[in-house]
């Protein structure tokens, strides 16, 4: 690298522009697809040799210089558009087993013994899903996925892809929502990139983030100038019913005008799955665009209906991955990161190299144990894997490859960051630093965790922008965030006014948060997304959830009964919340934030079978003889109701099927209504057909 004073004013121009396109990648990289491909260090080098010319040339400076510009700005200029439906995402299978598991969830859930299940296949391209809205058959407007329920409006983008029908033909329905992937083939990546690389641009490290980077341009004319495709493969809100199959479904898409994947099939039963998915890992590596998979859904739509979602993923399909792709580099050095839970999981530092055609330079170690078990060295030659979008791991030590002077690796006694005793408790496997919250490291994972997307999400502060605040002692706990001023961030590089008013804006707008959201922003331990929506969905209120989880920090108490019998917690995380609200520092903290925000009740998704069984508790107990138990109770959960295992005198309704026993019992002491199966299923199709299509 050439000395800034060395410089001559034409090379400082050309390493500015350089450096301008490099961070704007990385940026991009970090905040739109959190996925940085470069590590700190080398991020932190970039903007410092950048703020070291623009010192030297200030004459160089741009309007659009990145100094001037804040990390996050590309991904705030979208609109959020909120998808009428939710987009979900898929359960994966690795192997056979998983998928025939699969199968027998489905026919448990159904009731189902030797019918034949009916698939259609679909290659599994790895671009970005995206939803269309048609409204009488005109494009209306096309959203990212985002997180599921909104995503970024990308309608102008959208416009200019071939793929995408303005009009569509034939009669469609009043309204639909329509989705598919968006991607780019392999030589038109390859094209990019080449000529990305001539003008002196940053190249794609592969062809998803090339299509998620080209369709989320804020100038619509960058995107027309890339080749972007789409294929058609699902349904979103529609006005009116369209097919009786998917199978069908994909062929009305075709009449619409839609390009629906060539290579997809219909499946007479799941034993054609396994041939399926051989015949395409075959073929992959001649398609022209890359697949890492194959979808399967369930062909029979009344089908799909019954079994309904769990979470985020739907129950009739999944995504059967191929195997992980390999390759052999050296471990060149082991760094331990610190958790927002304190815990110390080792990361390899790999020389880096290309996988499956993803560059890797960081691979998980996993923990003390797996570094002991494959007695994993520095220096060693390793071989590191990538299945899917997993972190990269490492598969084995290439013992005869080991240089002579490697030795064992010592894993840490104490916190790397903050000096702290690190502990491991009788068989647990993750050594924790005992230092909490006076542990620089965890008060920033935590913070970083705080504002991350299913959190408070606000635009503008990412990981990189509380790392930054916290150095420059701005940030120290969450509720500091909503303190800060604009004279806070003043004169700080790469704040201007603009970008400062921007971010008070964004802090502003999250004053008022969802509970759900509140609840996963603190960070518990096993308190993911869908763990804080059931916990929101159950108390419904801040007052009540803070309330029970004072009176659940007590083993034994009623309320640690209840939050321990709520389905989808059970005792292992209603015993995570006990510690967290036995701290009293913990409770200080909930409520300093409560006292700072609004903090909004919990709303169900569009309230269907509202009076007929929302918000009451029902108990099953005894076998249901014309559904399965996990249908009941999906069916139970989409009236409304909750569903819980044992029966307390708040439970408002129990179902009794045949050779019940003591719960029907102490329902009958505790003057608990009970019904039967027969009474069951007439209360529920009365409150189905309430439900809106
Ligand atoms: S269906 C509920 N079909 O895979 C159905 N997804 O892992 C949700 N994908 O977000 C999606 N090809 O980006 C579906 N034929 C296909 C797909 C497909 C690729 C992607 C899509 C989705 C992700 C879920």
């Amino acid at each position: 690298m050439i000395a800034v004073d060395k410089l001559t004013d034409a090379e400082a121009a050309a390493e500015l522009a350089r450096l301008a396109a490099e961070i704007a990648a990385a940026d991009r990289a970090y905040y739109e697809r959190d996925a940085p491909d470069l590590t700190d260090a080398e991020y932190d080098a970039l903007r410092q040799r950048n703020a070291a010319i623009e010192a030297a040339f200030p004459l160089l400076v741009t309007a659009d210089s990145p100094s001037r510009r804040l990390g996050a700005a590309p991904a705030s200029g979208f609109a959020k558009l909120r998808h009428a439906v939710p987009m979900l995402s898929l359960d994966n299978a690795f192997a056979p087993e998983d998928f025939i598991e699969f199968c027998e969830r489905v026919r448990r859930f159904l009731g189902l013994k030797d019918t034949p299940l009916a698939f259609a296949a679909e290659p599994k391209i790895d671009g970005l899903s995206i939803n269309l809205t048609y409204e009488n058959g005109v494009f209306i407007h096309g959203a990212t996925r985002g997180d599921g329920s909104e995503g970024e409006d990308v309608t102008a983008n959208l416009r200019t892809i071939a793929d995408v029908p303005q009009q569509l033909r034939g009669d469609a329905p009043a309204r639909i929502e329509i989705r598919g992937e968006v991607f780019m083939t392999k030589a038109d990546f390859l094209a990019l990139n080449a000529a990305q690389e001539a003008a002196g641009q940053k190249v794609f490290a592969n062809p998803r983030n090339a299509a998620a980077g080209s369709l989320r341009q804020i100038d619509p004319a960058v995107t027309a100038g890339r080749r972007l495709s789409l294929f058609a493969y699902a349904m979103g809100q529609a006005s009116e019913r369209v097919a009786s199959t998917h199978w069908a479904y994909l062929q009305r898409l075709k009449e619409w005008g839609f390009a629906v994947n060539g290579r997809n099939q219909l499946l007479a039963s799941e034993t054609d799955a396994a041939a399926f998915q051989a015949a395409m890992a075959a073929g992959r590596s001649a398609l022209p665009y890359d697949i890492d998979g194959v979808v399967y859904k369930i062909d029979d739509l009344s089908l799909q209906e019954r079994l309904g979602y769990v979470g985020r993923e739907p129950r009739w399909a999944i995504a059967w991955k191929f195997p992980a792709e390999q390759a052999t580099t050296v471990l060149q050095d082991i760094e331990i990161q610190i958790g927002r839970t304190g815990a110390l999981t080792p990361v390899a530092i790999l020389q880096s190299v290309n996988v499956g055609g993803v560059l890797v330079t960081r691979a998980t170690l996993h923990n003390e144990d797996e570094i002991a078990r494959k007695d994993t060295r520095i220096g060693d030659t390793v071989v590191v894997q990538r299945a899917g979008d997993v972190i990269p791991q490492i598969v084995t030590v290439l013992l005869d490859k080991r240089p002579a002077d490697a030795v064992a690796y010592a894993f840490p006694t104490h916190c790397p960051a903050c000096g702290s005793l690190a502990v491991r408790p009788p068989g647990e496997v993750v050594k924790r630093c005992t230092g909490g919250l006076t542990c620089p490291a965890q008060v920033e994972e935590r913070l970083a965790h705080f504002v991350s997307r299913a959190a408070f999400d606000i635009d503008g502060l990412g990981a990189k922008t509380v790392h930054e605040f916290m150095q420059a002692g701005l940030l120290h706990s969450p509720l500091d965030i909503f303190k800060l001023t604009a004279a806070d961030i003043a004169g700080r590089e790469g704040w201007g006014d603009t970008s400062i008013a921007n971010l008070l804006r964004a802090i502003e707008s999250r004053r008022r948060i969802p509970l759900a959201r509140f609840i996963f922003a603190l960070g518990i331990r096993r308190i993911g997304e869908a763990t804080a929506k059931l916990l929101a969905k159950h108390y419904g209120n801040f007052a009540i959830w803070r309330a029970q989880m004072r009176e659940a920090v007590a083993i034994g108490s009623q309320a640690r009964i209840d939050l321990s019998s709520i389905t989808g917690i059970g005792p292992a995380i209603a015993e995570e919340l006990g510690e967290f609200f036995a701290e009293p520092r913990n409770l200080t903290a909930v409520d300093a934030l409560a006292g700072a925000l609004s903090i909004d009740d919990y709303v169900g998704a569009a309230g269907p079978g509202e009076g007929q069984l929302a918000g009451k508790i029902v108990v099953f107990t005894g076998t249901l003889t014309t559904m399965s138990r996990p249908e009941a109770k999906a069916l139970a959960e989409r009236l409304g109701a909750k569903v819980l295992d044992s029966v307390s005198k708040r439970t408002d309704l129990v179902v009794v099927g045949a050779d019940a026993g003591s719960k029907a019992r102490k329902a009958a002491e505790l003057g608990v209504k009970v019904v039967s199966e027969d009474e069951w299923r007439a209360l529920a199709e009365a409150g189905q057909s309430t439900i809106a299509p």
